[in-house]
């Protein structure tokens, strides 16, 4: 006999990856005065919903059509609304789980007019698994993903072979995969895993250490000026869709 608790349960979705281990644990912050303020007065203009029967019409939300990129665990966003700025021709679908971290990003949107940042607080991975067709990414950026240090949280590390395949199949050919981090044995993790997806290729020459030179448009935060000057090391990968 079927088992109630499971009766209504909705079938396995055929050819989608069954994601157990979250990248994320929720962290117990709290939402300020201004966030909270922010999430009433700019939350219908830029937060989106999430909803894994429904494709995403980028040209619907943003009002336009313009290369899209994705970002995942944008933090407290400041370095994001810093790129949406600089590169003002591109649109930027932003994914953050941490409430008080949206509330700061839809604060900094609101008050200095961010046209081109959409947000969804919620699973960037299934964002990206329920919402965005194949092909349909002009670039993703990770910046400083928890590097999970323990061994035997390595599991939750979301750059894995798995997701990393998932992401170069929604990036455009030609789109871009920009990830960063100050954690070395998460960078050579990222190195190893992103030489050995046939879809995409470095940008840095062979014959250097495979890293990228850090990118212009992404400024660097307090916290990694702060790291620099302790002679703590940074890591920019860029790889592209062949
Ligand atoms: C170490 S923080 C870095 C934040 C920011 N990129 C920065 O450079 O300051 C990593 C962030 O990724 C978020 N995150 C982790 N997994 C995520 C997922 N699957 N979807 C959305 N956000 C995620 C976490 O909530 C956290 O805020």
């Amino acid at each position: 006999m079927t088992d109630p608790r499971h009766a209504h349960r909705p079938p396995p979705d055929a050819g989608t990856y069954m994601r157990q281990v979250k990248s994320y644990v929720l962290r117990t912050g709290r939402v300020g005065p201004g966030q909270q303020r922010a999430f009433e007065q700019f939350g219908p203009k830029f937060l989106l919903a999430y909803d894994a029967n429904q494709r995403l019409d980028p040209v619907a939300v943003f009002g336009r059509s313009a290369p899209l990129i994705m970002e995942i665990g944008f933090g407290m966003g400041g370095a994001t609304a810093q790129i949406a700025q600089v590169r003002p021709d591109d649109n930027f679908l932003c994914c953050e789980v941490h409430e008080p971290g949206v509330g700061a990003l839809l604060k900094l949107c609101g008050e200095q007019n961010i046209g081109n940042i959409r947000i969804f607080q919620h699973d960037a991975v299934e964002v990206l698994d329920h919402m965005l067709p194949e092909q349909s990414l002009d670039g993703v950026h990770i910046f400083f993903p928890d590097p999970w240090h323990k061994a035997r949280h390595h599991k939750r590390r979301l750059i894995q072979g798995p997701f990393v395949n998932r992401l170069a199949r929604h990036l455009k050919p030609g789109g871009y995969l920009h990830l960063a981090t100050d954690w070395q044995p998460y960078a050579e993790q990222m190195l190893e895993v992103l030489s050995a997806e046939p879809l995409l290729a470095n940008t840095t020459p062979e014959g250097s250490d495979g890293y990228a030179p850090k990118p212009d448009y992404r400024p660097l935060t307090k916290f990694e000026n702060r790291g620099l000057k302790l002679g703590h090391g940074v890591w920019d990968l860029v790889f592209v869709r062949r």
